[in-house]
């Protein structure tokens, strides 16, 4: 059994991280913080544990969560936790940082997308990429996990398993997504009031969004050279999940048949529990939706190869608070512990919901 933390536990991934922690066998969460909160129930932000945990918020005191915590999971907005996880780190605590800061191991992309100079280039070479699924062995041997975006984590997983292949153009790849409002985490804001935010289908960052450096940075590790991604998002009327429509298009002189495609998809995911490949011929459910994953750690994969233009179109669908954000931080923090991947993550969503 080991200690942990949640810095910013009041916020949507603090919730998420609380739902699967509580239930996990192996953690005994000590500290949950936020400051605008501070002595109160956790029932009064999340009243999905009310009669389940009697904690009560308190504020980010990093000796007192240094000594009471073995991992840290930094639930906080991007260029926070640059600040807080060297002294944690210091003091021995494992760290799993929700936010940008230790994702990017380029430092001078860091003024360009998060406007701030790294303070800590070490730590950036030291981190691990939060993917367990493609970067298992790093993860395992890490003090900090720098967990992914969530519109990275949707176009990652659906690109990966094709990246290596000459088959494709790695240079113009379209990642097109859809996603929902608790991405934008609890604070709220003009556009996320509801009368601005509901029924819309809302371009946003249709161009220059921050994850797409991300996105480039882990498919680039594994093609083995450059990949280049157009990464266009938009807002639509659900509280959770994304779907990534992924435009690639096939090399002139390298024909490739739907079932080369599948068995790509399928060496690369062949043992991930949480990578699901949707192949069906009938029903409503033929490609992947977020709907089905809603609160899962299951990332649904799907592609159909389009006869009128040498193109392919992968669907890939998440949670994004789940296989987006907190579920894959606690299948990190499985692979750091060295057990079962699936601990505290093993379940299906509701249908229907
Ligand atoms: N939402 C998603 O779908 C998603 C997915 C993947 C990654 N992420 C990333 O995960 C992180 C958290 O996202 P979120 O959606 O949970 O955000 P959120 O709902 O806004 O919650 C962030 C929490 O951090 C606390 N906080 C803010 N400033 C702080 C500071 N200076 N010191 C300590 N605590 C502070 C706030 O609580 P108090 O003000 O009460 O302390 C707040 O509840 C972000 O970096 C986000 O980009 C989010």
């Amino acid at each position: 059994m080991v200690d942990v933390g949640i810095i910013g536990a009041a916020g949507y991934t603090g919730s998420e991280l609380l739902r699967l922690l509580l239930f996990h066998p192996e953690a005994e969460v000590k500290v949950i913080t936020s400051r605008r909160y501070q002595g109160e129930y956790v029932q009064r932000v999340h009243p999905n544990l009310r009669g389940i945990s009697r904690l009560k918020f308190s504020g980010v005191n990093l000796s007192k969560i240094g000594d009471e915590c073995d991992f840290v999971f930094t639930a906080v907005p991007h260029g926070i936790s640059k600040d807080i996880t060297p002294e944690l780190l210091d003091m021995g605590v494992k760290i799993l940082d929700m936010s940008a800061d230790f994702r990017l191991k380029n430092p001078e992309l860091y003024p360009v997308y998060y406007d701030y100079e790294h303070p800590r280039i070490d730590l950036l070479e030291k981190s691990a990429y939060g993917i367990p699924e493609i970067n298992r062995e790093e993860i395992k041997n890490a003090d900090l996990v720098a967990c992914p975006g969530c519109l990275a984590t949707s176009g990652i997983f659906g690109l990966a398993p094709i990246v290596k292949y000459e088959a494709f153009n790695l240079e113009n790849i379209i990642v097109d997504t859809k996603i929902g409002s608790s991405a934008a985490g609890d604070s709220p804001s003009s556009s996320s009031h509801h009368p601005e935010r509901s029924g819309v289908v809302r371009a946003y960052k249709p161009t220059n969004h921050r994850h797409t450096v991300e996105i480039e940075q882990e498919l680039s590790k594994i093609a083995k050279k450059p990949v280049k991604i157009a990464l266009s998002n938009h807002a639509v009327d659900i509280v959770r999940g994304i779907l990534a429509t992924i435009h690639v298009w096939l090399s002139d002189d390298q024909p490739i048949a739907e079932k080369d495609i599948w068995q790509m998809f399928r060496e690369f995911y062949q043992n991930e529990y949480f990578v699901r490949l949707v192949r069906d011929r009938k029903g409503i459910y033929r490609f992947p939706d977020p709907k089905v994953i809603v609160g899962t750690n299951f990332c649904d994969l799907g592609f159909e190869l389009d006869v009128h233009l040498p193109r392919l179109v992968i669907l890939s669908a998440i949670d994004n608070l789940m296989k987006g954000a907190s579920g894959s931080a606690v299948q990190s923090f499985n692979v750091m512990l060295g057990i079962d991947e699936k601990t505290g993550l093993d379940f299906p969503g509701f249908h229907p919901i």
